[in-house]
């Protein structure tokens, strides 16, 4: 609790002591993301997906859109542009659970949304070299998963969002958005074709309003979650910044990809090395009676497995995303000590032991 010694709650957010906590968090996080002197943070109403949504309401129109999308996050922006920003010329790019799009499609001249760590597959792009320094376009990438565990490429990125509760460890509720200069640069040139909403809107008078990014939020926020995401911050500060936490989570990934490597009843989704994710480590059952079974008997086993883990409180929610395919799916973000993973580990082997033994005793309960 002495993280809230000098909280100042039950104020008004626009009130000069509880303002200059929200601009302490902006600054801190700039520096801590070492982004560039010229590009703009905000606190947004609405979690990662408020961000992403004012991102593509108050950004896209100009040009065409390529969505790239694996996984179920990259799909729900594509359900955005097929269903209510229906004006778009939008090319939908999309590859299966475990796969990666082919990112020499991206076109420069078209704007593109990404996410660049696709949680619920745990397959991430590889780094922001298929992102044209001189493009035309401007990019638009969720980076809930990533930011804090990868060395993002800022001047590739022109919108990026995230939310507190997932790298940082903070409380959820709140979105965070930063933009680049030609971000900015559309939204004081270009007026989008649709109606935007008071939440998304991130324009006075069809010129840029810079009061949201210094700190005068859309709407109220929490100043009992804001001072959660200070409080991580200033750990992540503490622990020596972005590379520390990029080695944490590194190190988290290591220690599963070593068991990964000597355990035969298992897989990465991913395919390949290189676009395998740190943080949402996405895991396949591989043994063949496994694969024999149809989805549903599937599912049935992973959550027997889960269940098992839970009662020795072992381990939680370690199931894949419904979207996914039936797997588990293990938190490796900056959060997580590498210790407790390897505490992990050999449950899992415990569990899976368990699992195999019930199969061959009870191959009726999976039918
Ligand atoms: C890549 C990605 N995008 C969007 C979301 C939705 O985030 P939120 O619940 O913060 O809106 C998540 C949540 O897991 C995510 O992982």
């Amino acid at each position: 609790m002495n993280c809230l010694n000098g909280a100042i709650l039950g104020r008004s957010h626009r009130a000069p002591e509880p303002k200059s906590k929200i601009i302490e968090l902006l600054k801190l996080t700039h520096k801590l993301l070492k982004l560039p002197d010229d590009y703009r943070i905000a606190i947004v109403p609405g979690s990662d997906t408020g961000a992403v949504e004012m991102a593509m309401w108050s950004l896209l129109g100009k040009r065409g859109v390529d969505f790239l999308t694996w996984e179920n996050f990259g799909d729900q922006w594509v359900i955005d542009a097929e269903t209510q920003l229906t004006l778009l010329d939008s090319r939908i790019i999309r590859a299966n659970y475990g796969e990666i799009v082919d990112l020499n499609l991206v076109s420069p001249s078209r704007d593109t949304v990404f996410v660049w760590n696709g949680t619920t597959s745990g397959v991430r792009v590889p780094n922001g070299d298929w992102i044209s320094t001189d493009r035309e376009g401007i990019t638009i990438c969720d980076a809930t998963s990533a930011i804090f565990a990868y060395d993002l490429p800022w001047e590739k990125l022109d919108a990026t969002t995230w939310s507190w509760q997932k790298v940082m460890g903070g409380e959820a509720g709140f979105g965070m958005l930063i933009l680049s200069p030609r971000a900015i640069n559309r939204i004081n040139t270009f007026v989008p074709p649709w109606p935007i909403p008071k939440l998304f809107r991130l324009s006075k008078k069809g010129k840029f309003d810079n009061a949201v990014f210094e700190g005068n939020t859309i709407n109220t926020v929490s100043l009992l979650t804001i001072e959660d995401a200070l409080d991580s911050l200033r750990w992540i500060e503490r622990e020596g910044g972005l590379n520390s936490m990029i080695n944490r989570c590194t190190s988290n990934f290591e220690a599963v990809e070593n068991w990964v490597n000597k355990t035969e009843w298992i897989e990465f989704l991913s395919q390949k090395l290189e676009t395998r994710s740190r943080t949402s480590i996405c895991l396949s059952l591989t043994a063949s009676w496994f694969i024999e079974l149809d989805e549903q008997a599937r599912w049935k086993v992973v959550e027997e497995f889960c269940r098992l883990l839970e009662l020795e409180n072992a381990a939680y929610d370690i199931n894949t995303h419904r979207a996914a395919p039936p797997g588990l799916r293990i938190w490796g973000g900056a959060t997580v000590e590498t210790s407790d993973i390897e505490a992990l580990l050999p449950w899992l082997d415990w569990a899976w032991d368990n699992v195999s033994k019930n199969i061959e005793r009870n191959e009726k309960f999976y039918a």
